[in-house]
This record gives C-alpha cells, structure tokens and sequence, in this order.
C-alpha cells in the first residue's frame, strides 16, 4: 500500500514535469519565430495563414521568403502593381504563368515563370492573399469564388 502511494506520487512528479517542459520549449520555438522575422508584426500575424504554407512549398523558391524576388531574374512580390493591383490578372499570372518582357519596379524581367494550375482554387485564393497582405503589401483578399471565375473563363 505504502509502497504504491510512493509510485503513484513519482508518476506525479514525472508527468508533471514532462508537461511543463512541453509548454517551454514550444514557447522557446514561437517566441524564436517571432524574433527570427525581420517585419515582426506584420509577419507574425501571418504566420499562421493557411497561404503562407502554399507560397513556402511553391512559390518561395523563386520569390523568395520575403518576397523580394532575385535581382534580374526572378521578380520581387514585394509592393508591385502586379501583386497589389488588377485581381484577375494576378489570378491568371498564378493559373497560367507568365514570360516576356515584363517591368516590375523599374527593373526589367525577361523569364519564364510556370503555370500553377493544379493547385485547387482554395490554395490559389489562400496563396495570394497571403501574398497580397504580407512583404509590406497590404491589399484586398482573393476569395475561392474569384479564382474558379478565372478558371472557368
Ligand atoms: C520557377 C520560378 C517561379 C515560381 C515557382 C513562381 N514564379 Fe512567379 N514569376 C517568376 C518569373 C521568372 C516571373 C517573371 C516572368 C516574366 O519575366 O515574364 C514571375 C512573375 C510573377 C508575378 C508578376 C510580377 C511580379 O513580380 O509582381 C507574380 C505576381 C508572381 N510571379 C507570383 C507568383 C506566385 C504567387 C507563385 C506561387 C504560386 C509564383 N509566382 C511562383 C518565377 C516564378
């Protein structure tokens, strides 16, 4: 009997600790996050958003994580009138790709950028809304409605 309350308060001890030690370091990670961010609020309040995981597998590659694109060849997303202007044509540049001459913040662009057709409407709508509200842009949403409207044009 005594022998099982002494288990019993060890088991305590232990899972006590295992959860505290849980909460720290997945405070430890967020808070590391946060500080890692260079725009800390504006990137923190889009962390989260469903799109940010799209444009981290698909589109950061080129774009890069903050958006600034590569110098000559590969565009910034960062405060251009393609991102932050005319919808339908942001969602067709995303559904079908985009080559030529292109001018993006004074600078010139002659690439080649590949469709993206088979993301589903709602990655579509969740990618650029995240891109349309983060890298210092700060424009209206895409819904799913207005990407299946381009799709279907
Ligand atoms: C393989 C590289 C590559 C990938 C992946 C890519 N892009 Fe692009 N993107 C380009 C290039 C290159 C251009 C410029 C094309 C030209 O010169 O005509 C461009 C142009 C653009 C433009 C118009 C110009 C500007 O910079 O504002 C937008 C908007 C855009 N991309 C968004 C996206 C989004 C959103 C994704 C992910 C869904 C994505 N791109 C994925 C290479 C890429």
């Amino acid at each position: 009997m005594k022998n099982k309350g002494i288990l019993f308060l060890l088991l305590a001890i232990f899972l006590g600790a295992c959860s505290g030690r849980k909460q720290n370091s997945s405070e430890q990670s967020a808070q590391s996050q946060i500080q890692s961010t260079e725009n800390t609020k504006e990137l923190s309040s889009m962390a989260n958003h469903p799109g940010k995981k799209v444009y981290d597998s698909v589109c950061l590659v080129c774009h890069m994580a903050d958006g600034a694109g590569i110098r000559g060849m590969h565009p910034p997303l960062a405060k251009t009138d393609w991102v932050n202007g005319d919808k339908e044509r942001l969602i067709e540049i995303t559904l079908n790709g985009m080559s030529g001459k292109i001018e993006v913040n004074g600078q010139t662009y002659n690439g080649l950028m590949p469709p993206h057709s088979h993301l589903s409407d709602k990655q579509i709508a969740d990618v650029l809304t995240y891109v349309r509200q983060s890298f210092g842009n700060s424009a209206s949403e895409i819904t799913v409605e207005e990407v299946q409207k381009v799709r279907n044009k």
